[in-house]
């Protein structure tokens, strides 16, 4: 088992890693807060996989534990569904130490530490990740939100879990597409924090692909302990928690343009940060080379790494881009790399960020 603390005070949790850990949470409610009940939130296609596993563990300790339903994947984020999960709650008389569990991709998770937040002003959250985008990212670091008919994420809280217990066991049922997405993701970390992890994922990519265990466990204890150190930094995003946004304003703007529905987030990161490489190369800010490294590395493991032609369709990047101004300079804050394992932020305007692309 390898344990990646989060170091926010009183607030402080641990991240649990071990391959086949899943039927062991039981054990740790129990020893680690006395739970005496519990509920999981999760979607029918994940809890067909590994629901089972879950309950049997918490089974074998005595602890009660209730299931609820929701919509698959982004479906499940919406006020809605929040509603409908407070309901079930109500009916089934949970009180303040009715741990709230969280199983399934950053959805159901973000959605479980939503209503973890709001219901009787706090429940107590633990997360299950079962995609890796949601091991390395989405469970670990407090943001909960649901989505607003006019934006994804605007509705949300700051809350952090009490435990986030990760099996990345579980990735195996993953299609290839969603890991490959996961680990733009850990890429992302790497790229902005860690040079030595960056040398290590590009040594490594063949048997993450292949899902050798320890190679997976390793990938995602890293991978998280980065994302938990620069949040024990900067928890509200003041400052060096926005440089895990890498990739993400131009990431953004091709979600934006393609749909939501047609990229994966990952595979628009992944575009994102090779554009945002290239334009640190260009403006003299990162070694060259830096960019056909990163290019180099997404590759090998599938991710694609050319926009599909930005040039026709600039103007729409462009409106894109001039949603996501923060401030009255109409400027974005923009994650540059300054090396691989070193980032910063510039502010940019989107014609600025687009001055290249004719
Ligand atoms: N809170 C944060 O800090 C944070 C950070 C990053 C992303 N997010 C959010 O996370 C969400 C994206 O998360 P995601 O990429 O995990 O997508 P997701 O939750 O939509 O899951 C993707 C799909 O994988 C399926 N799935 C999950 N686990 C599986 C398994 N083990 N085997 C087979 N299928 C499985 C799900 O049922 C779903 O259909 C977005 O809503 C995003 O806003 C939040
Ligand atoms: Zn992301």
């Amino acid at each position: 088992m390898s344990t990646v603390q989060v170091m926010l005070g009183n607030r402080s949790y641990p991240i649990r890693i071990r391959p086949g850990s899943l039927g062991d949470l039981g054990e740790a409610l129990v020893s680690e807060f006395e739970a005496a009940r519990a509920v999981a939130v999760t979607s029918k296609r994940v809890a067909a996989l590994h629901y089972g596993a879950l309950a049997t563990g918490l089974a074998r300790v005595n602890l009660a534990l209730d299931r609820l339903l929701v919509p698959d994947g982004e479906r499940a984020k919406t006020l809605r569904v929040a509603s409908s999960v407070y309901d079930r709650l109500i009916e089934l008389g949970a009180t303040r130490q009715t741990v709230l569990i969280g199983l399934g991709g950053g959805a159901s998770c973000d959605l479980a530490g939503f209503v973890a937040s709001t219901f009787l002003r706090g429940l107590p959250l633990v997360q299950v990740p079962t995609t890796l985008l949601a091991q390395v990212d989405a469970s670990v670091g407090g943001k909960t939100a649901v989505n607003h008919a006019l934006g994804k994420n605007l509705i949300g809280t700051f809350y952090q879990p009490r435990l986030v217990w990760v099996d990345p066991d579980v990735l195996a049922t993953l299609s290839p597409r969603e890991r490959r997405a996961g680990m733009a993701e850990v890429i992302k970390v790497a790229a902005i924090w860690d040079a030595d992890f960056f040398k290590w994922l590009e040594e490594n990519s063949v048997s993450l692909l292949r899902l050798e265990r320890t190679a997976l466990a390793e990938c995602v204890s890293r991978a998280c302990g980065i994302k938990a150190e620069v949040v024990g930094l900067d928890e509200r995003e003041a400052g060096l928690r926005a440089l895990l946004n890498f990739g993400h304003t131009l990431g953004h703007a091709v979600e934006v343009v393609n749909g939501y529905r047609h990229v994966r987030h990952g595979e628009a990161v992944a575009l994102g940060m090779v554009f945002a490489a290239r334009l640190s190369e260009r403006r003299g800010l990162a070694p060259s080379g830096t960019s056909a490294r990163l290019e180099g590395l997404l590759a090998r493991v599938g991710l694609a790494t050319e926009i599909a032609d930005l040039p026709g369709q600039r103007a729409a990047y462009l409106r894109a881009l001039a949603v996501d101004k923060k401030g009255t300079d109409g400027a974005l804050s923009f994650v540059v790399l300054r090396e691989i394992g070193r980032a910063e932020l510039l502010r940019l305007t989107p014609e600025e960020i687009l001055a290249e692309v004719a």
